[in-house]
């Protein structure tokens, strides 16, 4: 039977092709999409779902919209990457269909209550939605199956500062959050991201069999132009938000490592670092008057995820091409 899935995103490139990829597995069922502000406005993310859902011909998908900003900081879109409306420069036609009225985190809580141990979340933008979500009921996380989060730079270097992923350092203190909610909790990070990589020069050759190709493999043809281009002469793109998907359908494209991952709130070089470990080493202190001395220690195994470290990259790109209608 099909995985029951929710999307949480921040409509964006890679975030519209993870929602394609997605409706063209049948490994899943994507029962609602919530939105939040990331990488542009929420208003602009819940535009962008609207049209990509209505384009894949998936106007019955409910959208709930989300969060407007991040819980304590101020936005940081990213335009650069996605172009002025998100969706690089895909102009789409304007929606027929509308948000529903609840918006994203009492979405997220009502799939999580109607669907109980059977729902995995996909949050592939700040995690302010899901944070919210937890806020209103604490037991949301462990309501879940599995929640499977794009974010983080556990082993390599971040995206947006030397050490932070964009995802958790536009929310972190959602992110922190969220790490420790209690749900079986998969992370996706720039540790697999970065491996995994689509370059303009090997499908740029399709502009040449554009009418053999679906509306689908257009669409994510011209995504794709926009994204692979702005990283300059290579070419090549991360195709963060789709392995986040990609991890669903087919879990052994991964290998992972059990952790505890936690996120720094507080550094003003380290906002939003990710900071994965396997055991923490508790010095046992003695006040000895005018100093303390470590006498002893005590070793602890906490762990909230699994965390992604190697990716079967090669084989995870033509899975995305296949499914997107990217071949000929
Ligand atoms: O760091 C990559 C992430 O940031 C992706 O989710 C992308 O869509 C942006 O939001
Ligand atoms: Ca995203």
């Amino acid at each position: 039977m099909a995985e029951k899935i929710v999307l949480d995103v921040d409509t964006g490139v890679d975030d519209a092709l993870a929602i394609l990829l997605a409706l063209n597995s049948p490994e899943v069922e994507v029962l609602a999409c919530t939105t939040v502000a990331g990488n542009v406005t929420v208003d602009q993310t819940t535009l962008n779902t609207l049209m990509v859902l209505e384009a894949a011909g998936r106007s019955d998908i409910p959208v709930a919209k989300g969060a407007t900003r991040p819980l304590a900081r101020r936005l940081t879109t990213a335009t650069y990457f996605h172009g002025p409306t998100g969706l690089g420069r895909v102009e789409l036609p304007a929606p027929t269909i509308s948000p529903v009225e609840v918006d994203g985190p009492h979405m997220l809580l009502n799939m999580a209550n109607r669907f109980a141990g059977e729902l995995t979340v996909v949050a592939v933008g700040p995690l302010t939605n899901l944070a919210l979500a937890l806020l209103i009921d604490p037991d949301f996380g462990r309501k879940l199956k599995r929640l499977v989060i794009m974010g983080g730079a556990v082993r390599t270097q971040g995206n947006i500062t030397p050490v932070a992923e964009a995802n958790f350092y536009n929310d972190p203190e959602a992110a922190q959050a969220v790490l420790h909610c209690g749900a079986p909790i998969t992370l996706v990070g720039l540790d697999v991201t970065h491996q995994s990589v689509i370059y303009w020069n090997d499908i740029a050759f399709l502009d040449d069999h554009l009418a053999t190709l679906s509306p689908t493999g257009r669409l994510s043809l011209e995504l794709l132009r926009f994204y692979t281009q702005c990283y300059g002469a290579t070419g090549g793109a991360h195709l963060h938000d789709p392995l986040a998907v990609g991890v669903v359908l087919q879990p052994d494209l991964v290998t992972t490592e059990r952790m505890q991952v936690d996120i720094e709130t507080h550094g003003r070089l380290t906002r939003g670092q990710s900071v994965g470990y396997s055991h923490l080493n508790i010095d046992l202190i003695e006040d000895k008057g005018d100093y303390d001395d470590a006498i002893g220690i005590r070793v602890e195994h906490p762990s909230n995820a699994e965390v992604c470290l190697e990716v079967k990259a090669d084989e995870f790109v033509q899975i995305f091409r296949e499914r997107l209608g990217l071949k000929v």
